[in-house]
């Protein structure tokens, strides 16, 4: 009980969503169900839950804006430190599946795969977000932290970015990919949408209208019925 005391449902279910990708991945490996190259799935699966996390954290903030609900400010900074794990994950296994990766070679892979250098890019903008994510460097940095934060406005479109080109260069088209692929691309987008000033007070007059009548309404139950 003083567990639940301790931790808000949403803070449980952040880490539990988060480690489930490795749990799952755990199974797989122990019930030999991964397919045919166990370390390319795992590289793919761990961009995925990358990309997803990072996706989260973004959407913290709108939904703050929406639903007016304080906490979900404070779960940005595991989302996001999760997404860099998640993303550090991901390179490790494309290092693994590309061992045999002499410096002489690393010109022509990057000239077959040209999205690795995007996905480098938006890693490298993720990477100083992550270390500077604790309290000791918002102190320090003051205003420069809220600017420095501000690279995930171009982190996670190139992650989507990153992700199309090597779902076109790959041929991975099944259905399920492509669709995954344009759920990942259009959450991305409105999230960044809605950070727009413009639509952000539109979404807050929206959701203050809303909350006023769901307060009338408590209040005065027959107002609303005339
Ligand atoms: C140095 C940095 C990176 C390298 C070398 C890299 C490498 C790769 C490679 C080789 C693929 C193609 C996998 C395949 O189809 O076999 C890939 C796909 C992908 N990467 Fe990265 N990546 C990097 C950074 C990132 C970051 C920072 C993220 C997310 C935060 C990310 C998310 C993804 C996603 C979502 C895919 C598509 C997975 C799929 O096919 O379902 N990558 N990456």
């Amino acid at each position: 009980m003083k567990f639940f005391r301790r931790y808000t449902p949403l803070q449980i279910a952040v880490h539990l969503y988060a480690w489930s990708s490795l749990v799952w991945a755990l199974f797989q490996l122990l019930t030999n169900s991964l397919p045919e190259n166990p370390a390319q799935e795992l590289e793919r699966q761990t961009g995925r839950h990358a990309l997803a996390l990072l996706a989260l954290a973004l959407s913290c903030t709108p939904l703050h804006f929406i639903f007016k609900i304080p906490e979900l400010l404070k779960r940005r900074r595991a989302l996001g430190l999760y997404a860099l794990l998640f993303a550090a994950l991901h390179i490790l296994l494309f290092v693994h599946l590309e061992n045999s990766l002499a410096w002489s070679r690393l010109a022509q892979t990057l000239k077959e795969k040209p999205y690795i250098l995007v996905g480098a890019a938006a890693f490298l903008m993720l990477l100083p977000m992550g270390v500077t994510s604790f309290d000791v460097w918002k102190i320090r940095l003051g205003k420069n932290w809220k600017r420095l934060h501000q690279i995930v406005y171009f982190a996670a479109p190139l992650v989507v970015v990153h992700f199309f080109w090597s779902e076109k260069l790959d041929a991975l088209h099944s259905v399920n990919d492509a669709l995954r692929l344009w759920i990942y691309g259009l959450v991305v987008a409105a999230l960044l949408l809605l950070r727009a000033p413009s639509i952000r007070r539109r979404a807050a007059a929206f959701s203050a209208q809303t909350l006023t009548r769901r307060f009338k309404k408590k209040t005065h139950p027959k107002a609303d019925s005339t």
